[in-house]
């Protein structure tokens, strides 16, 4: 076996020599690029979207946990650039590949950005590279899609004078305690020697790294942490639908159960699921083994269950609005928060999406507000935030509470309101018992 690619590899990788290429650059790449570059690496990240790498190249930032004083500086210094050029990789050491994996409209895997990203980087893909995938997708990915056209096409040896491997991202966007810095990073190499060189890679620049024994542990284990998400909040939304029928405050049953110090983990019933990540990911994995004749059963019905909760929130303000003799056809609805989280501008797969549109087509007059989304377009229609929010609080028929942003003034907006129905107990014990609030 010729250790000559391996060893030079490690070597440049152990010195920071390595040149690292970074294929995608949103919300997992930006950040992996500039931790590598603040590492001390050389780091080009490429991306098609002209207007993320022109943000880039300007040193400006356009993801928000990624403050744009850093860009500018590590863009200054020479540590980072960024272009839609894919030729740079023909000197790239170390390249890691962060593009989508969402779903296509049927529900099934859509692998085009992974198969796209894979097309460019094999026409320069040579001896002596690490690749790493970080792209969430289905166990078996990296091995049966990558290392087909990366290795075996071109005539290179994996493990010998090619290495690859996959690690999943595990970011949380808006989260300051964890980051990719510090947020430990699981890694399985194709091969032994795969392993050991993307572990040694990733040790450089991230504070923890765990190694794991293929490329199929570590996409499994993201699957698990992201499956393990989707069920649980799958199984609390469904406490809050019990519990409502119970007569029973779900909240106050969710804060007694978390008294236990044990065995026991606390997950929070909301309007649906929404984000890049648990929405999706588990079903890449229902998919996987659906063609081995296996059903996922709780995938499945989590995702029943969660995907059925803007419905039930729209029935509630239907509700609501019914016990003050209003129909919900012509009432004006004032959604508060679009993001699918608090605290962040990210829309992707936000249940407030769904919620609104639900609403219109029942007939309300919909409006929403978000200090974070001035505008928003989906499914054909497009609404731009109130511009006032303390104005449409008052004139609103009902106020729908669906994303908890920490800088709205709860109690304000309770005093202002003629009705609101709270899917996040954002009103605390101040919606208790209050005959204007209707909780989930
Ligand atoms: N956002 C999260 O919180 C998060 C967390 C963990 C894992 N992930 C996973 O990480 C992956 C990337 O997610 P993201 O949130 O960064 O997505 P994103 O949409 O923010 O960024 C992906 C980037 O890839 C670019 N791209 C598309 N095709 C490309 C190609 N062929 N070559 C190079 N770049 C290309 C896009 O222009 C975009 O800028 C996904 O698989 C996602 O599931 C995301």
């Amino acid at each position: 076996m010729n250790q000559e690619p391996k060893q030079k590899l490690l070597t440049l990788l152990d010195e920071k020599n390595a040149k690292v290429a970074i294929l995608g650059l949103g919300y997992v790449g930006l950040p992996l690029a500039v931790v590598f570059a603040e590492a001390g690496f050389n780091v080009i990240g490429i991306d098609p979207d002209e207007r993320k790498v022109n943000t880039i190249c300007r040193g400006e930032s356009h993801i928000q946990d990624v403050p744009g004083e850093q860009v500018a500086r590590l863009v200054t210094s020479g540590k980072l650039d960024a272009t839609t050029d894919f030729s740079v990789l023909r000197s790239a050491d170390a390249v890691s590949i962060c593009v989508p994996t969402p779903l296509r409209k049927t529900g099934d895997p859509d692998l085009s950005f992974i198969l796209s990203a894979t097309d460019e980087l094999a026409k320069y893909v040579h001896p002596g590279m690490i690749v790493v995938l970080e792209s969430t997708t289905y166990p078996g990915t990296t091995r049966e899609i990558l290392l087909p056209k990366l290795a075996e096409e071109q005539g290179l040896s994996v493990g010998e004078d090619f290495f690859l491997a996959f690690s999943p991202e595990r970011v949380d966007p808006g989260r300051e305690d964890w980051t990719t810095l510090n947020t430990p990073k699981v890694i399985g190499g194709i091969t032994p020697a795969c392993s050991e060189v993307a572990a040694a890679w990733y040790a450089q620049a991230l504070q923890t790294v765990v190694p794991v024994s293929s490329a199929e542990v570590a996409e499994m284990a993201k699957l698990l942490e992201n499956t393990f998400r989707m069920i649980n909040i799958g199984l609390v939304n469904e406490m809050a639908i019990m519990c409502d029928r119970l007569g029973v405050d779900v909240w106050e049953v969710i804060d007694a159960a978390a008294t236990k110090p044990f065995g026991f983990m606390k997950f929070t019933p909301g309007p649906g699921l929404g984000g890049h990540c648990i929405p999706i990911d588990p079903l890449y994995l229902s998919w996987k083994l659906r063609g081995l004749q296996y059903t996922a059963r709780f995938i499945e019905l989590a995702s029943e269950i969660n995907t059925g909760m803007p419905r039930y929130v729209v029935g509630k303000v239907q509700d609501a609005l019914n016990e003050q003799g209003k129909p919900i056809k012509g009432s004006q609805v004032l959604v508060l928060g679009a993001a699918y989280k608090p605290d962040i501008d990210d829309l992707r797969e936000s249940p407030a999406l769904d919620v609104i549109g639900l609403l219109d087509k029942k007939g309300a007059r919909v409006s929403y507000h978000d200090p974070y989304v001035p505008h928003l377009q989906h499914d054909g229609w497009s609404l731009d935030s109130v511009p006032d929010l303390m104005q449409a609080v008052k004139t609103a028929d009902c106020v729908v509470i669906v994303t908890n942003h920490s800088n709205y003034d709860y109690p304000a907006i309770l005093a202002a309101a003629g009705l609101v129905v709270d899917t996040r107990n954002a009103l605390g014990a101040a919606g208790r018992d209050n005959p204007k609030v209707s909780r989930l």
